[in-house]
């Protein structure tokens, strides 16, 4: 066992850390503030290979480990997680998805310009009724021969309005149950296909989220990813890859808001000395540090047991849980050691704390998560 970065991966760091201070942080206060999108530095994500680490080289990708991944996701989520979310859910659910199971014919078509950031996808799972129980599909994609009719609603879309290709999931045959289900690449200006309004959230503002409308979509059968009624594992494989993908994020803003802290209770002087001279806020500092440390080794081992082929089903969920909560956690305490600077926007930790509450439920909420734990410990 080692516990060693290589070079390659320092590198990565690096640059993920230097393009997250120097590109990200000027305007993130303000895109937040406005929910604006990030179209330019989403641009500049996909040319440095943010947005397709782990796509192989023969489809336009950066063709790095998952280990990579993790690193630079905690460092873009440091600064801001509007941006890591997109670079999440770009990575893990699209590109992987399509990467894993789609035809060679489909990653053609759509990998190189969604690993370079010309495009980007949207992962479509979530309905007004399907949140957490994701088998309850009531969008319907049905077999008209040589096409898919698809209707329904989808919800809570991360690039939702940005994006140009839509990995949708729905039910073809209900009988079936799960093996009824099929995923369908949409494409953004397919007749019948509407994006709805942006929503209005409390973090990762800057990230378009919304709800789609699908009315009587044709969608081409050479559309569908794998075989007729794969589209529930689809989803269930690929959402296990974005929890790592999620769970770093969440890494990232806790480590963010701890940095802040640190720094800040080296400058800020209380009862005529420094506020970490103090023991209470010592003793913060150190569970703070303590709780990131664990959340990155769950990080850094299921994107281990990810890149050697090993079952990551059950460290993808602790990871995510952990570090979810870790980050919930974390953000608060920073708030507090700042005291009224960390409720005032200047400061970073408020927004990094609206920012946590998502990794606790989305890519499956924190219960969802304890299901997955459970049932592999019971199994
Ligand atoms: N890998 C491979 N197969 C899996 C799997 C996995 N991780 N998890 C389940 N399966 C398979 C099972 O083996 C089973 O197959 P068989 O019947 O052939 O054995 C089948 O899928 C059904 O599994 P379950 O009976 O366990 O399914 P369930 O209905 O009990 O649901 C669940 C389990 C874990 C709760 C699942 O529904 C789930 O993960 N829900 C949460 C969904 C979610 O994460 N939504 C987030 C939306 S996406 C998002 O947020 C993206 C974004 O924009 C940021």
């Amino acid at each position: 066992m080692t516990f060693n970065l290589t070079e390659e991966h320092l590198m990565i760091q690096k640059a993920a850390r230097d393009f997250a201070n120097n590109v990200l942080k000027p305007g993130v206060i303000e895109r937040d503030e406005h929910q604006k999108f990030p179209t330019e530095e989403v641009k500049q994500m996909g040319e440095l290979g943010f947005l397709g680490m782990m796509v192989s080289t023969k489809y336009g990708g950066g063709g790095m480990d998952c280990i990579s991944y993790v690193l630079a996701m905690e460092e873009i989520s440091k600064i801001d997680a509007s941006c890591s979310v997109i670079m999440s859910v770009n990575n893990s659910l699209v590109c992987w998805g399509l990467e894993e199971f789609g035809s060679e014919e489909q990653k053609k078509k759509y990998l190189p310009r969604l690993a370079t950031g010309q495009i980007i996808g949207a992962f479509c799972l979530s309905e007004p009724e399907a949140g957490s129980d994701a088998t309850s599909q009531k969008t319907t994609a049905i077999d008209m021969g040589d096409h898919y009719l698809l209707n329904g609603t989808k919800n809570w879309i991360t690039n939702g309005g940005s994006a140009s290709v839509y990995l949708v999931i729905a039910q073809t045959d209900a009988s079936k149950g799960h093996r009824g289900i099929n995923a369908l690449i949409v494409e953004k200006g397919m007749p019948g296909f509407v994006v709805g309004p942006k929503e209005n959230k409390l973090g990762i503002r800057a990230s378009d989220t919304h709800s789609l409308m699908f009315t009587d979509v044709k969608v081409p059968k050479e559309n569908r990813i794998g075989e007729d009624g794969f589209g529930f594992k689809f989803a269930m494989q690929t959402l296990t890859g974005g929890r790592i993908g999620i769970a770093s994020q969440a890494l990232g803003i806790a480590s963010g808001a701890y940095e802040l802290s640190l720094a800040y209770s080296k400058e800020r002087k209380a009862f005529g000395k420094p506020i970490n001279q103090h023991q209470i806020i010592q003793f913060k500092l150190a569970d703070m540090a303590t709780e990131i440390e664990a959340a990155r080794l769950l990080c850094l081992k299921s994107a281990w047991l990810k890149d050697h082929h090993k079952d990551y089903v059950s460290a993808s969920a602790m990871a995510k849980v952990f570090a979810s909560e870790v980050a919930m956690r974390t953000t608060v305490e920073a708030v507090q050691i700042h005291g009224g600077y960390g409720y005032v926007k200047e400061y970073h930790v408020e927004r990094l704390m609206r920012d946590a509450k998502i990794t606790q439920i989305y890519e499956g909420t924190s219960e969802v998560q304890r299901i997955v734990i459970s049932r592999a410990l019971l199994a």
